[in-house]
């Protein structure tokens, strides 16, 4: 265990804003990870799990400890017929995560490849990219309940996973900690490639294979992989260089009736109908309508290419962040009546 008092955070999240956590901790175990709730109960400072931080904007400096797993075992839990059962600890980078399953030929993870941080992060967040979330995948999260010590294992049906959210997120956020994340993985997946370009551009690559055979499969696995983070490469700045926090806002859903009136004054206005019947619009369409792509307020700026992608130049705080964050919402609101919420937490505000 690590325990790093006054420590800086601008390199420990992806949006770089230099600011400090009055504790950093970096815990190896469980038992590590009790013992040191053991000792902020008595402080009486508030925690924070953080993953890879790439979800995340702080306003101000975090006044309570930034807690941070180092769990990062993977083990096969079980192997039947064609269906793989991995568990992996909190603390795994996400994306070797995803590589190494396709390596070994197990279809699940392949189109979120490229989608940066850790895996406790996979289920508070229900991470999603190009038709595929987390919850298609995740069997059941092991936890940590703050409030006894005790270790649980919870079933994915019980999260109440949801677009960008779970349980994790609302009345378990002050309760659980992740621990341990268990997937359930295929080596005859059924490939989801109906999201916007993907299809395209493996037929121009010559399309998938034919057949179920392990080599076919990994191969597959592999193109689809290679095909999702071309386009993401493409799309989203790289937070090594650029910081920032992917999505900045969510999707926004309207009602039936607010749709029609939006689709008869902007016909080309993409949208895509929910199963209850409302309707999610994209919140980079609606940004981007308004003006904002690529614009820039000082040191905070939008993402050119993806304009939902709001961005650090290199010295924004915290604060110009969130006021170019309510530019945008402000004029979005104005112009179409659809309030934007921000997908990445925001702290200190
Ligand atoms: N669009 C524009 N202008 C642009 C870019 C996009 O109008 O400059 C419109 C286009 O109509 C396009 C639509 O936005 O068809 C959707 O764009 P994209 O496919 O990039 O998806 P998104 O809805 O903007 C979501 C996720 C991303 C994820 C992509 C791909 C959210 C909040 N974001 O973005 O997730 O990578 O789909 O699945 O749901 C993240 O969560 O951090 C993230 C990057």
């Amino acid at each position: 265990m690590k325990i790093q008092p006054f420590s800086p955070v601008k390199d420990r999240h992806s949006f770089h804003i230099d600011v400090q956590a009055r504790y950093w901790v970096d815990y190896d175990s469980v038992e590590e990870l009790c013992s040191v709730l053991r000792d902020a109960a008595g402080f009486g400072l508030p925690i924070l799990p953080v993953g890879g931080g790439n979800n995340l904007l702080f306003v101000n400096d975090y006044p309570g400890i930034l807690l941070h797993s180092c769990l990062k075992e993977k083990t096969v839990l079980e192997d039947k017929g064609d269906e793989v059962l991995l568990k992996a600890g909190a603390g795994h980078n996400w994306d070797e995560l995803a590589a190494w399953c396709v390596a070994q030929g197990w279809g699940g993870m392949q189109n979120l490849s490229g989608i940066p941080g850790e895996v406790g992060a996979t289920p508070v967040q229900n991470i999603g990219a190009y038709g595929v979330e987390a919850k298609d995948i995740i069997e059941a999260v092991e936890v940590l309940d703050r409030t006894d010590l005790s270790q649980r294992t919870i079933a994915a049906a019980d999260c109440e996973f949801g677009y960008r959210r779970s349980r994790f997120k609302t009345d378990w956020k002050e309760r659980y900690i992740v621990t341990y994340v268990h997937y359930r993985l295929s080596r005859k997946p059924v490939f989801q490639l109906n999201y916007g370009a993907v299809s395209a551009r493996l037929e121009a690559q010559g399309g998938l294979k034919a057949g179920n055979d392990p080599q076919s499969v990994k191969d597959n696995l592999q193109m689809v992989r290679r095909t999702i983070m071309a386009i993401r490469d493409e799309k989203l700045p790289d937070s090594a260089k650029v910081g920032n926090a992917g999505s900045f806002f969510m999707n926004p859903e309207v009602d039936r009736q607010h749709f029609r009136q939006l689709k008869s004054a902007c016909p080309d206005m993409p949208a895509w109908e929910l199963p209850d019947g409302r309707y999610k619009l994209s919140a980079a369409w609606l940004i981007d309508q308004c003006g904002w792509k690529g614009r820039r307020l000082d040191e905070a700026g939008v993402w050119p290419t993806q304009p939902l992608v709001l961005v650090n130049y290199g010295q924004a705080s915290g604060e110009d962040i969130l006021e170019l964050a309510r530019s945008i919402i402000d004029d979005v609101k104005r112009r179409f009546d659809v309030a934007l919420r921000p997908e990445v937490i925001i702290l200190g505000e």
